[in-house]
């Protein structure tokens, strides 16, 4: 397990000059950042909660899905050859589960479960790695910044995982060919033999004896990697275990006369600071051919699902949510239901005006968490002037009634919001969209030249 000591990451003195603002390809992904649990979470954080969590709701004892999720991204980006810059973490493991380099059903339960949340604009290699970095935060162990851009391989890649049987030289060549030199291998197999352990259903060629009705697949686990290893005391059957020949982490962790493990041994932070730099490397490690945007930060002020619609009576209506994000003392302790809300929008020509305006309601079924500070999420159900529009809107708000007020204009120019075409949801089509289904948009345009009423168009 990671320490309990809490590791300070350095990144908030640092952000990054080409800041993630909204809207942004990347939406879905920050929000799955930023929201752990209840209303818009994508369920991420729970599958790994509490650490220990096992797949199937915890229904498979001696498993551990953070153990299996980052098992699983190193085996994606184990493959990759550093010379082509093929490979990488692409999500080929998807292809690759029946090799007997990638032995076990981690791969299959993890590829199942990021599988459903891929979208047109989400990858599955995006979500394994962000899932791996908050299943790491969330075990107490180092921040590792989030990068988008991942790309789908369509395919397998060529094998190259390296397995427990295979030579120290061999290790070495892999990891080199993987980008990391014998230093870092060390340390990032140490990272990674920090969490879960061999299953003896398995690996029972390195494992005997350890399958009993309460440890239904023979699991001993990693644990206190370097003080253990170092005092002579580990259980790790890369280690101890009765088979010399699979024995791989005796002798890579020894491989530089132990002065890494040492190191780590001695201070916990280095440890973790080690582990946070090289996991980000890891799961950084892509094609050379995609381009990777910059590390995602929560927002502290995001639209969730806002949508435009006219109404039944022929009216604009905007409906959706405000999330307001924050870390301090004031954030955590405040009753959402006294926070005034207020969103201000601007017509389409750019003008505001006093009627342009509509405060955000909260209500109990809108709760939610996050790794990163309290967030909470308001409704917002405003009534546009159709012949005005919307082009842009910003947020006034304050934790409660007597708080300073905030003024949140998405870094300056407010939040852009188009009335150009409307997708007509209530009047398109439901369910799965395929060839057939019919989708309506208005487009306003007609809106102007043709009095108040809009025209529904078939697309
Ligand atoms: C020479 C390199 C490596 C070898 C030979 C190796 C081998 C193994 C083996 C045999 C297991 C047991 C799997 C099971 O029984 O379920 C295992 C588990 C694991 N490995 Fe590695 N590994 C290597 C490097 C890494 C690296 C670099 C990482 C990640 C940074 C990693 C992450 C894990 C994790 C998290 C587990 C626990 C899985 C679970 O409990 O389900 N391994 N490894
Ligand atoms: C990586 O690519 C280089 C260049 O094509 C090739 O020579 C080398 O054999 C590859 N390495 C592995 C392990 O496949
Ligand atoms: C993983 O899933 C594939 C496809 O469903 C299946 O063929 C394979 O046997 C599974 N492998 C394991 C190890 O469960
Ligand atoms: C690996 O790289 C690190 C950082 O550049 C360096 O400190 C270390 O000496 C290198 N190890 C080897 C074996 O080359
Ligand atoms: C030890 O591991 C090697 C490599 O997997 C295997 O061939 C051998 O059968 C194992 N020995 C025993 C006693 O299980
Ligand atoms: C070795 O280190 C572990 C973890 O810190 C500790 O629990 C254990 O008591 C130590 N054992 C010995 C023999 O010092
Ligand atoms: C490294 O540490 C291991 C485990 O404590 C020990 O068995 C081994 O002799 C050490 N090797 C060296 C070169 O110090
Ligand atoms: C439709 O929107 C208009 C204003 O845009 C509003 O006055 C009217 O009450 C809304 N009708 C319904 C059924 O919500
Ligand atoms: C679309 O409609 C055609 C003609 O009715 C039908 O043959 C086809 O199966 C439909 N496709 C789908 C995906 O429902």
């Amino acid at each position: 397990m990671w320490s309990r000591k809490t590791f300070l990451f350095l990144v908030s003195a640092s952000w990054p000059a080409r800041a993630y603002t909204w809207p942004s390809p990347f939406d879905a992904l920050e929000d799955a950042y930023t929201v752990s649990s209840g209303f818009g979470s994508s369920g991420i954080v729970d599958e790994v909660t509490p650490c220990s969590q096992s797949p199937g709701s915890g229904s498979a004892p001696g498993r551990q899905n953070t153990a299996e999720w980052l098992r699983t991204a190193y085996h994606d980006m184990a493959t990759y050859n550093s010379t082509t810059g093929l490979g990488g973490l692409d999500g080929s493991i998807g292809f690759e589960t029946n090799r007997p380099e990638n032995v076990g059903s981690a791969f299959n339960t993890t590829v199942s479960f990021f599988a459903p949340l891929q979208t047109a604009q989400t990858s599955f290699s995006d979500l394994l790695a962000l899932g791996v970095i908050l299943a790491i935060k969330n075990c107490a162990g180092p921040s590792v910044a989030f990068r988008p851009g991942r790309i789908d391989a369509t395919e397998a890649g060529p094998p190259g995982v390296p397995q427990p049987q295979e030579s120290l030289q061999t290790h070495i060549a892999e990891f080199a060919r993987q980008g990391f030199n014998a230093t870092e291998m060390i340390a990032l197999v140490a990272c990674g033999h920090t969490v879960g352990g061999v299953h003896e259903v398995d690996f029972p060629q390195s494992i005997q004896g350890a399958i009993t009705p309460d440890n239904p697949d023979g699991v001993v686990h990693f644990d206190n990697i370097a003080t253990q290893y170092i005092n002579g005391s580990t259980v790790d059957q890369l280690v101890v275990g009765f088979n010399h020949t699979t024995n791989s982490d005796a002798a890579i962790f020894a491989s530089d006369g132990n002065q890494t493990m040492l190191g780590f041994a001695q201070s916990n932070d280095d440890f973790l600071s080690r582990c946070g730099d090289l996991l980000g490397r890891m799961l950084n490690t892509v094609p050379a051919s995609v381009e990777l945007g910059d590390a995602i930060e929560p927002l502290p002020v995001k639209p969730y699902q806002l949508s435009l619609v006219f109404n039944a009576t022929g009216g604009l209506q905007l409906t959706g949510n405000i999330r307001i994000f924050g870390t301090s003392a004031a954030a955590a302790a405040t009753n959402p239901a006294d926070m005034p809300v207020q969103l201000l929008w601007t017509d389409r020509h750019g003008e505001t005006s006093p009627s342009y305006s509509t405060t955000a309601t909260w209500g109990s079924f809108l709760e939610a968490t996050s790794l990163f500070g309290s967030i909470q999420f308001f409704d917002i159900n405003a009534f546009i002037d159709p012949s005005a529009g919307i082009s842009s809107f910003v947020v006034d708000w304050a934790y409660d009634a007597d708080g300073p007020l905030t003024k949140s204009d998405n870094g300056g120019g407010g939040f852009p919001f188009q009335d150009v075409v409307i997708f007509q949801r209530v009047n398109s089509c439901h369910g799965a969209v395929n060839e057939n289904s019919t989708i309506n948009a208005v487009v306003c345009i007609c809106l102007r030249i043709s009095s108040h009423t809009p025209e529904l168009l078939r697309l």
